[in-house]
């Protein structure tokens, strides 16, 4: 009954978030940028759930792999660093069964295929996750790089029982263009930053807390390439991740973004 009731409520978020995508990809349109024609032309097709027939198997391959995941109960421990949490504490210790989190902790399928899909449009070079999980972003992404030949996926997280969970998804479907650390963000990213620099694009779905998600924006900056995209999940989760998306998205560092309701994107040329 709760998964049935999860997914109804998954479907009319979908649904809620219409109108505000839609007006996102006009509003890239009327911009006249190259890339954000790109984005615009990316989110049409997503829409239009337009997938070739190569992207229709990488994307059943990785349903099957997520399936599996939602029938296993093992229970693991894990350190939750996420909004909420004290940065001087060591974590919240939390046991969570493999099933819950690959539902509770990642987007649904119809919004991973659209990281799946920037990944074939915008063909990142070096691809930076804040908050790998159990993987299930993950491997949208890399399986993305896969079709396109290149491209190396970055992920940090900083529960170890996750990352090891992400690292069994990533073999088996045979994605060894993934690079996982773990660790609490403050600690690792500045030299994780310094390692895989100049970064194309960053997906920030970690720690959903609005300063800190100001202060990644800043901290990741200096490390982008000269043509980067940035993606926050999670902008409107609360007041203060909605006051952080105003204050990146009217950045005058950024050249053009778009609020995508639950996502953001932002461009930035340098
Ligand atoms: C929403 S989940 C990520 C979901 C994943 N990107 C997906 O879509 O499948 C956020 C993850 O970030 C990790 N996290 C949160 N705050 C963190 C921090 N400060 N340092 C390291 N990891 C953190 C959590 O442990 C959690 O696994």
């Amino acid at each position: 009954m709760k998964k049935f009731i999860d997914r109804i409520l998954i479907r009319s978020e979908e649904i809620i978030a219409i109108p505000t995508i839609v007006r996102a990809k006009n509003n890239l349109r009327s911009g006249n940028h190259p890339r954000a024609e790109i984005l615009a032309a990316c989110i049409e097709e997503w829409l239009e759930k337009e997938f070739s027939n190569e992207e229709k198997i990488w994307l059943e391959k990785i349903n099957t792999q997520w399936k599996k995941l939602q029938r296993q109960d093992t229970i693991i421990e894990i350190d939750d660093f996420g909004a909420g949490v004290p940065s001087s504490s060591n974590g919240v210790k939390k046991n969570v069964t493999i099933s819950t989190i690959s539902v509770q902790n990642s987007r649904s399928q119809h919004w991973l295929s659209l990281m799946f899909k920037l990944m074939c449009a915008l063909r990142p070079a070096t691809v930076l996750e804040l908050g790998t999980c159990i993987g299930v972003s993950g491997m949208y992404c890399a399986a993305g790089l896969k079709l396109n030949t290149t491209g190396t996926l970055v992920t940090i997280e900083g529960a170890k029982a996750y990352a090891s969970v992400a690292k069994e998804n990533f073999t088996a479907l045979a994605l060894n263009n993934v690079i996982q650390y773990t660790g609490r963000f403050s600690d690792v990213l500045p030299d994780i930053l310094k390692d895989h620099q100049p970064i194309d694009f960053v997906f920030i779905d970690g720690h959903h807390d609005g300063e800190a998600t100001v202060s990644y924006f800043e901290q990741l900056l200096p490390f982008l390439s000269r043509s980067a995209w940035l993606m926050f999940d999670d902008i409107s989760w609360s007041r203060s991740m909605r006051r952080a998306w105003k204050t990146i998205a009217e950045d005058k560092r950024v050249s053009f973004s778009a609020n995508l309701s639950l996502i953001g994107m932002c461009y930035i040329e340098q």
